[in-house]
């Protein structure tokens, strides 16, 4: 690897600024999903352990430079404190920092408020992260899921001080490494979502690295319509067609097999419990939509996990939110997960709607790695340089 972690630093007596991702789901005042949280714990009790100080440096939301309340990270206080089991000093302001009262300098752990209240956060400022260097001795980034950003705090603190990845940080990449970078094959991807539009980059790169291609969800109906199937009613984003076929002429050529779904469950509204049936995907009538894949699918997805060494998955089949639409990614999330429980299969699976669409399934717990990325996640799977895992490369 060609980044630190935390073996390499001598952290003994010093103030270690620890870049989280800690933008977490919040209602009513309080975290409703502490998975970000939680998957910090190591990182900060590893820099405890060597007896360093983690000031914790986080965003949350976007405030775009200004101090928005809503968006103040003191909510996530209680949540961290909890996960940490740990005191941890809540620090409002870099002043503040700059003159840490004993009561700060007590706490275990430090926690900067929103480093986006600061313009020069998202703009990468020299002069302010220069700042932010001098409140620490080491830099640790454990924030995977921002590292698409270059920002002060993720970008530019890491050419400042001496910098290594926190082990969240260091988890992402050796599991993305095994399953995109020197995968076991075959590769197989599954990629589901609404829309090509925004998966286009993604595709374009998977077809290139990966010898099976399942396309579902919304974006299925626009590769089913470019080859001349009517889709009736369905999601479908019809002036994506020229570039629908391009992807599956580079997959031709790159020997990628595009696989899509042969049958398809069918419904006139768009709501839970609506009454379906099941088709061939060329025969859709034209006053229904298509909100799931079929059993023949799930079926032929099913045996292509069967053959495949390596699984990469982002985004559902159908519309998994409203039942009976969830069954073709259910099925599929679940058989990936027995096969990676029996062994013969490595799952790595993230993005947005992905991780809930898993655990909705139950078969997250048995994936061999979820990352807790959206964004990121998907720029990595484009293909695309992440530049706060850039700037640690040494
Ligand atoms: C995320 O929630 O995906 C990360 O925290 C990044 O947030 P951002 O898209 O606002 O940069």
């Amino acid at each position: 690897m060609g980044w630190k972690t935390l073996d390499d630093m001598d952290l003994a007596g010093k103030r270690v600024l620890t870049r989280v991702d800690i933008n977490v789901p919040v209602k009513d005042g309080k975290v409703t999903d502490a998975t970000r949280i939680e998957r910090i714990v190591p990182t900060i009790r590893d820099i405890l352990g060597r007896g360093g100080k983690p000031i914790l440096i986080a965003h949350f939301g976007r405030p775009k430079g200004k101090v928005v309340l809503e968006m103040s990270l003191r909510v996530t206080l209680p949540a961290l404190e909890k996960a940490l089991g740990a005191s941890v000093a809540f620090i409002e302001t870099l002043e503040a920092a700059e003159a840490m009262t004993d009561e700060q300098a007590g706490a275990d752990v430090l926690l900067l408020e929103n480093i986006r209240f600061h313009p020069g956060e998202e703009a990468n400022d020299p002069a302010f992260a220069a700042r932010l260097a001098k409140l620490g001795d080491v830099y640790c980034n454990d924030a995977f899921s921002a590292a698409h950003r270059a920002h002060a705090s993720t970008e530019g603190l890491a050419h400042l001080l001496p910098a290594c990845a926190g082990r969240l940080m260091q988890a992402e990449l050796e599991a993305l490494e095994a399953a995109l970078g020197n995968p076991a094959r075959p590769v197989m991807a599954v990629v589901g979502g609404a829309k090509v539009s925004t998966k286009l980059d993604l595709l374009g790169n998977l077809v290139g690295k990966v010898d099976m291609l399942v396309i579902g969800g919304g974006m299925a109906n626009t590769f089913l319509a470019a080859q001349g199937i009517d889709v009736g009613k369905s999601l479908c984003e019809h002036d994506m067609a020229g570039t629908a076929r391009e992807i599956m002429a580079k997959a031709t050529t790159a020997g990628c097999e595009i696989i899509l779904p042969e049958d398809v469950v069918v419904a006139r509204e768009f709501a839970a419990g609506a009454p379906s049936e099941t088709v061939p995907a060329t025969e859709c009538p034209v006053d229904a939509m298509i909100l799931d894949a079929g059993p023949l699918s799930v079926a032929r997805i099913a045996t292509a996990l069967e053959a495949a060494k390596t699984l990469i998955w982002n985004g559902p089949l159908g519309a998994f939110e409203i039942a009976p639409f969830d069954a073709a990614t259910n099925a599929a999330a679940q058989k990936a997960a027995a096969l990676t429980r029996a062994g013969s299969l490595v799952s790595v699976a993230g993005g947005g709607d992905t991780v809930a669409a898993l655990n909705q399934a139950g078969a997250a717990e048995d994936f061999t790695y979820i990352s807790t990325a959206g964004g990121a996640f998907l720029e990595w799977m484009e293909g695309k340089t992440l530049p706060g895992v850039a700037a640690l490369e040494s």
